[in-house]
């Protein structure tokens, strides 16, 4: 049923897993993960984060490079190609959103009525497919944001490099960092650049472009990070900053902190928008998928328990205050450079860090959109990345300059306002908030289809090509020593990896990220058992309490 036209695929094995771990590694790794899990419990919380990852993050990825490279597709081509001619489940989702929208209608809410009613019509049209272009609009939203914060890091690179980092405290670098950002000019300046970056190296394509890229970014990255861990835990004192971070305080665990920790898994490991679909999609057949997941999934989260590694001791050697919640990179870390032998190399070093970290992940985001384009549309790469690498670049405009408000676009809130009554902080935000939605939303319709709709046994039948142990070893033999006896060979035992996939892709992570998802949209505030009283009680000994509170509730408003 494959007939597979000509089309480029990732030159090596390695290089899609350097290229997939590009663009898992990035922001929500070393600037994110770090902060985050500071906030929450330090050990404790990464801890859960890496049940949500093997447990969510895992089974979904292979969905995704399942989807990819049985379809060898684009998200949208991917799902136009196993669309079933006709889904309850597809038209109970239709009828939902339809419902809600003229509910709205009747609450007198017309930018959302419409919208919803719109989503619903589409949905009885073209059913799962709409979950590609979901991905691909993502793709954009993603990067419009993604593309302003990266750009920051380019900034940061910069001045490391002419010294105008040289901050005595964190106060003048906070300043300073807000100055720099809210100044318009700069501000696009630097996105544009990335942007350019970006697409110049999606323009050459997957081996030329994306592959080759992502094989002496990678393994730069890791250098990078060897060198400022070595540096951060050899300064006096930098044992406080590795016990600051590692050490589990179950008190600050909550349910929150489980969601936090879902919602961070999906950003970090590019899941729920098809950038795996898209990368999956090529990928050789004789490559073992279930340890590429494993690879880029493992690769993931070392980075980002490198990061922490990377940052804390530092911060503590040199006497800073680790609480800075989402301002750690920006702000504390610079003028913790500052007072380091050969600061402003160091502090070099770490940006590029961010600025290579960023990169592949900015790539992949391209890649999704010009993926359609060049499949569907039959556009050239070249012509799709340009057209789209621009406008993706106007988007990001409206983000560079409304990072704190909407003072720069007063016309966009207004219409917005209008619409929706109502609008968050600054576009900046809004665009964030829709990308949370966005991510969890597509993860969830991602394992729905391949649980449900394709089907798990086909699902099996592709992994299975290239990793034959995925299907055909009985874990229970393996794991009681009896794997070449005779008797345990039969068909008798179904206990396999691709089982134990099936029931979590079917069951276990839609239902996880549901809650998540209630969670996001605040339908569902799960409040920890930890009562007000508890919580002061715990600043007297631990630093880290009296931040998280608060810093749970801002997070959202300022994490990226
Ligand atoms: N995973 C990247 C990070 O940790 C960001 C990213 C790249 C992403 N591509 C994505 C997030 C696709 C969601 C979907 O910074």
């Amino acid at each position: 049923m494959e007939q597979r036209e000509k089309r480029e695929g990732w030159h090596s094995g390695l290089g899609f897993i350097l290229a997939a771990a590009g663009s898992a590694i990035g922001l929500g790794n070393i600037w994110r993960f770090p902060y985050i899990t500071g906030q929450h419990g330090g050990g404790a919380f990464v801890l859960i984060y890496l049940l949500c990852v093997a447990l969510i993050g895992l089974p979904v990825m292979l969905c995704e490079i399942a989807l990819g490279r049985h379809t060898g597709r684009n998200p949208v081509g991917a799902f136009r190609r196993l669309n079933p001619d006709s889904c309850r489940l597809a038209h109970l989702f239709g009828a939902g959103m339809t419902l809600c929208g003229l509910l709205a209608l009747f609450m007198r809410s017309w930018g959302w009525g419409g919208l919803f009613i719109l989503i619903g019509v589409l949905i009885f049209k073209y059913r799962w497919t709409l979950v590609g272009v979901m991905g691909v609009v993502a793709g954009f939203v993603i990067l419009s944001f993604y593309s302003v914060v990266a750009g920051w890091t380019i900034g940061y690179v910069f001045k490391a490099a002419t010294g105008q980092l040289a901050f005595e405290t964190v106060d003048v670098a906070k300043e300073s960092f807000g100055a720099f950002i809210t100044h318009p000019g700069w501000a696009i300046l630097c996105h544009f650049l990335f942007m350019a970056l970006c697409v110049a190296v999606v323009c050459r394509g997957i081996q030329g472009g994306i592959e080759k890229v992502s094989k002496v970014l990678m393994p730069l990255l890791f250098m990078i990070l060897l060198a400022l861990i070595v540096r951060g835990l050899t300064l006096p004192g930098a044992m406080a900053g590795v016990r600051y971070y590692l050490s589990p305080n179950f008190k600050l665990i909550t349910p929150q902190c489980i969601l936090v920790a879902v919602g961070l898994a999906f950003f970090s490991l590019s899941l729920g928008m098809g950038a795996m679909i898209t990368y999956g999609s090529y990928v050789a057949k004789e490559q073992n998928l279930f340890k590429s997941a494993m690879a880029i999934v493992g690769l993931d989260v070392l980075v980002a328990f490198l990061a922490g590694l990377a940052i804390f001791p530092a911060v503590f050697a040199l006497g800073f205050q680790p609480d800075q919640g989402s301002g750690l990179a920006f702000q504390a870390l610079p003028a913790v450079f500052h007072h380091m032998p050969l600061g402003a190399a160091w502090a070099f070093l770490f940006f590029l860090l961010l600025l290579v970290a960023a990169l592949t992940s900015g790539i992949s985001l391209l890649e999704v959109v010009t993926a359609y384009w060049v499949d569907e549309r039959r556009w050239s790469r070249r012509k799709a990345t340009l057209v789209f690498g621009g406008c993706i670049f106007a988007l990001g405009c409206l983000c560079a300059v409304s990072v704190a408000n909407w003072n720069h676009i007063k016309p966009v809130e207004q219409a917005l306002a209008t619409l929706f009554g109502g609008v968050k902080d600054s576009f900046f935000v809004t665009m964030e908030t829709m990308a949370d939605w966005m991510l969890a939303l597509g993860g969830l319709l991602i394992a729905l289809f391949v649980g449900w709709v394709w089907g798990v046994r086909r699902a099996v039948d592709e992994i299975r090509q290239g990793s034959d142990n995925f299907a055909d070893v009985h874990l229970w033999s393996v794991m009681a020593g009896l794997k070449d006896d005779p008797s345990h060979n039969s068909d008798m035992h179904v206990f396999t990896l691709a089982s134990l996939w099936g029931v979590f892709v079917r069951f276990i992570c839609p239902v996880a990220i549901v809650i998540a998802f209630l969670n996001t949209i605040g339908w569902l505030e799960l409040k920890g058992p930890e009562a007000k009283p508890a919580a002061v009680e715990q600043v007297a000994d631990e630093p880290v309490a009296d931040e998280s509170a608060s810093a749970i509730r801002n997070e959202s408003h300022e994490s990226m």
